[in-house]
C-alpha cells in the first residue's frame, strides 16, 4: 500500500499575526473529501507557532517548525530546541532545507543530529535533500542524493517517524521543475535506498517532492510513482493555491 499523501507548506520567513486569516481559510477549505485523501501540514515562522496551534484547535491540520537545534536547551542564542517547537504545538519540523544548508552551512551530519533531536522531542522530521543545478548538469544527481540520504537520515527510521523531501535546489522558487521522468528516477532511487536501509518500513516512509509546485503542475508531479506528497514554498502562502495543490489528490 502506498503511504498516505502529505502536502506540507513551508512559509519560510513570511507571515505576521494577520496571517492567521490564511490559516483559517486553509482549515475551512480542508473539507471531508480532502481530509479523506491527504494530510495537511503548515510550517509558519516560529513566532506564529503558538497562535497557529491555538487556531487549529481540534481541526486536523498539523503545525510544524522550519528548523531546530540539536540540543534540548543551552547557551545557543537565537536557536530553538525541538522540545520548544513541540511545546508550542508543532508535530513536525523541517530539517536540512537547502536554505539552511546554503545560508547556515549545515552539513549532512548536522542535519542528522537535528532529525534525531526532532524524534527525541516526539516530532516527525522532514529531512530535505536535493542537488544543485551544477550537480545535475554534471550527471551527479543520484550520487549527491545518495550521499545526503546516507549522511542525513537517522537509523531506525519508520513511516511514522520520518518524512523525506526531495527538493532540487534549482527548482526552489524559480518556477522551474524537473521533468516527470527525472522526478520518477530520483524518487525511485530514494525509495530503493530507503528499503535497502530500513526494510519494510522504508516502503512506508513518505517521499515529498518540493520545488515550484503550483496548482497548475501538482496533478502531474503528484501522480509520479513514489511521490507521496509535496513540500510547497511560495504557493503555500495563499490558501487557495495550497488547497488547490492538495486537491490534486
Ligand atoms: O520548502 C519548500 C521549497 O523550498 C519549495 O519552495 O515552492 O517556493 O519553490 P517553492
Amino acid at each position: 500500500a502506498n503511504p498516505r499523501p502529505l502536502v506540507a507548506g513551508n512559509w519560510k520567513m513570511n507571515g505576521l499575526k494577520a496571517s492567521a486569516r490564511t490559516l483559517g481559510e486553509i482549515i475551512a477549505g480542508y473539507d471531508a473529501e480532502l481530509r479523506d485523501r491527504v494530510d495537511l501540514l503548515v510550517c509558519p515562522p516560529a513566532t506564529l507557532l503558538l497562535a497557529f496551534a491555538a487556531a487549529v484547535n481540534d481541526a486536523p491540520v498539523a503545525i510544524g517548525g522550519q528548523d531546530c537545534h540539536a540540543e534540548p536547551s543551552g547557551a545557543f542564542t537565537g536557536d530553538l530546541a525541538a522540545e520548544m517547537l513541540a511545546d508550542a504545538g508543532a508535530s513536525a519540523v523541517i530539517v536540512g532545507h537547502s536554505e539552511r544548508r546554503i545560508y547556515h552551512g549545515e552539513s549532512d551530519a548536522d542535519v542528522r543530529k537535528k532529525a534525531l533531536a526532532a524524534r527525541r522531542a516526539g516530532l516527525t522530521p522532514i529531512v530535505c535533500i536535493g542537488e544543485t543545478r551544477e550537480e545535475r548538469d554534471s550527471g551527479r544527481t543520484l550520487e549527491v542524493v545518495g550521499r545526503q540520504l546516507d549522511g542525513s537520515l537517522p537509523d531506525d527510521a519508520t513511516g511514522e517517524n520520518l518524512v523525506v523531501a526531495y527538493e532540487p535546489v534549482w527548482a526552489i522558487g524559480t518556477g522551474l521543475t524537473p521533468t516527470v521522468a527525472d522526478v520518477a528516477e530520483v524518487h525511485a532511487f530514494i525509495r530503493e535506498r530507503l528499503v535497502a536501509r530500513y526494510g519494510e518500513e522504508g516502503a512506508a516512509i513518505r517521499i515529498l517532492y518540493g520545488g515550484s509546485v503550483k496548482p497548475a503542475n501538482a496533478k502531474e508531479l503528484l501522480a509520479v510513482a513514489n511521490v507521496d506528497g509535496a513540500l510547497v514554498g511560495g504557493a503555500s502562502l495563499a490558501a487557495a493555491d495550497f488547497l488547490g495543490i492538495a486537491a490534486a489528490y
